[in-house]
């Protein structure tokens, strides 16, 4: 499998025909590309062969049912950030031996059925959740799974609002009291350490955070084998970055050869828990021009029938995202301010964009949109969710989620 490409901002999406599947259901609509999704789990795949391996897609990424179901076929593992995605795992097909569940404040009711199902890790946050988890095993004669999530202190160099990995972050426990809390829950009924855990982040474009943690973790499983406790799996998280604007990060290939040595010399079998990596590049968001105004020499705004409802990223984090014009009218570039309709001034999706003219009806997509975006869209100003769209195999396509209806939107509603 070629490597992926270090520096292209997904491009492949663009290939699509977005014509026809804009003239079908309509815009905005997000679409994906079944064919990048599987290249990118084919090259990490390939690149882990060095070592047992198991890929646990994270799902909090995208979940929809048909990409979930996607990347089960492709021998995918599912990594589960609430019930609901585990509800979302199993109904795409996974086995719940199959699923390592996470999150900083399980209930005892979503505990409870990971414990039930028996699920293959329980990643556990604090020694109180430990705690939870013990007693509640014991309430169903069972003993369960645990992981204990890891905060290494490493700062992952990214948005702070996705850096996970510092002491003052809510994540985890920290490194220095996991040595101690392992040999309790190895004493503790009910409790089967069998990994650990730790995810420093995402959107991580240099790897020496990820590396750090890998090898921190690799000594702290050192240290539990000296107090006689064997681990089966090191579950190093997600976290690996992709190109939004075209600047160099590390490939799938790269990433993989920078964490494999470090798991090699433990034996243990190592977890991946990626999400953005493997369909970040694979989704655009398709969305029409609606209106194009300039204020006298000031700003010229092309306004989209999309916005921070459909795609947040932008407003949360100011977030970067290509945006390009479907089919280029001729002329000279011009600088626009492309924004959404919602009465919000962070309802922006890029500023001062060189894109050729404009004009109310042309198609624009909004790149590298596959994590992060359909599962954050919310239904603010009564707006309903668009539809999702798969692509397989050249054109062949599907809506794998119709566009919610205004009756779908007030059915929960008396
Ligand atoms: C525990 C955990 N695992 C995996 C991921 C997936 O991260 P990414 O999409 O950056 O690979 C996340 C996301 O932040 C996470 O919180």
């Amino acid at each position: 499998m070629a490597p992926s490409a270090h520096s292209s901002v997904g491009a492949a999406p663009l290939a699509l025909p977005l014509d026809a599947i804009a003239a079908d259901v309509g815009t905005p609509a997000y679409v994906y590309d079944a064919a990048t999704i599987r290249s990118a789990y084919g090259e990490l795949d390939a690149a882990l062969g060095r070592v047992p391996h198991a890929l646990h897609y994270a799902l909090k990424a995208n979940s929809t049912l048909a990409i979930v179901r996607l990347l089960r076929e492709l021998g995918s593992g599912a990594d589960a950030n609430s019930v609901g995605e585990i509800e979302v795992a199993l109904r795409a097909g996974f086995d719940p031996a199959s699923v390592v569940f996470t999150g900083v404040g399980k209930t005892s009711a979503e505990l409870e059925r990971a414990i039930v199902l028996g699920v293959k890790t329980i990643n556990a946050e604090s020694p109180g959740e430990l705690q939870r988890i013990a007693t509640l095993a014991r309430a169903h004669g069972t003993t369960a799974r645990v992981a204990l999530r890891v905060n290494p202190d490493i700062d992952a160099l990214s948005h702070p609002h996705i850096s996970t990995g510092l002491r003052t972050n809510k994540f985890g426990v920290p490194i220095e009291s996991a040595r101690a809390l392992y040999r309790e829950a190895a004493a503790t009924p009910g409790l089967q350490p069998t990994g650990v855990h730790v995810h420093v982040g995402s959107q991580i474009t240099s790897l020496d955070p990820l590396t750090s943690a890998a090898r921190r973790i690799v000594e702290l499983v050192q240290d539990l084998r000296e107090d006689g406790i064997a681990l089966d799996h090191v579950d190093l998280g997600g976290g690996l970055g992709i190109s939004y604007d075209g600047s160099r990060v590390p490939s799938l290939t790269e990433y993989a050869a920078a964490l494999v040595d470090g798991v090699a010399s433990t034996g243990l079998t190592l977890v991946l828990e990626p999400g953005r990596a493997l369909v970040g590049a694979a989704g655009l968001l398709l969305t029409r021009v609606v209106d194009v105004k300039e204020y006298p020499g000031g700003p010229r705004f092309a306004i989209l029938d999309a916005g921070m409802t459909e795609l947040l990223r932008p407003a949360l984090y100011g977030a970067f995202h290509g945006i390009v014009a479907v089919a280029p009218r001729s002329g000279a570039l011009q600088p626009y301010e492309v924004v959404g309709p919602l009465c919000e001034s962070s309802d922006i999706f890029g500023r001062d964009r060189l894109l050729p003219p404009l004009q109310p009806g042309d198609l624009v997509a909004v790149l590298d949109t596959g994590a992060y975006g359909a599962v954050m869209a919310s239904t603010y100003n009564r707006r309903p969710l668009p539809p999702e769209v798969l692509v397989d195999e050249g054109a062949r396509w599907r809506v794998i989620r119709r566009r919610q209806t205004i009756d779908d939107l007030l059915a929960l509603e008396a």
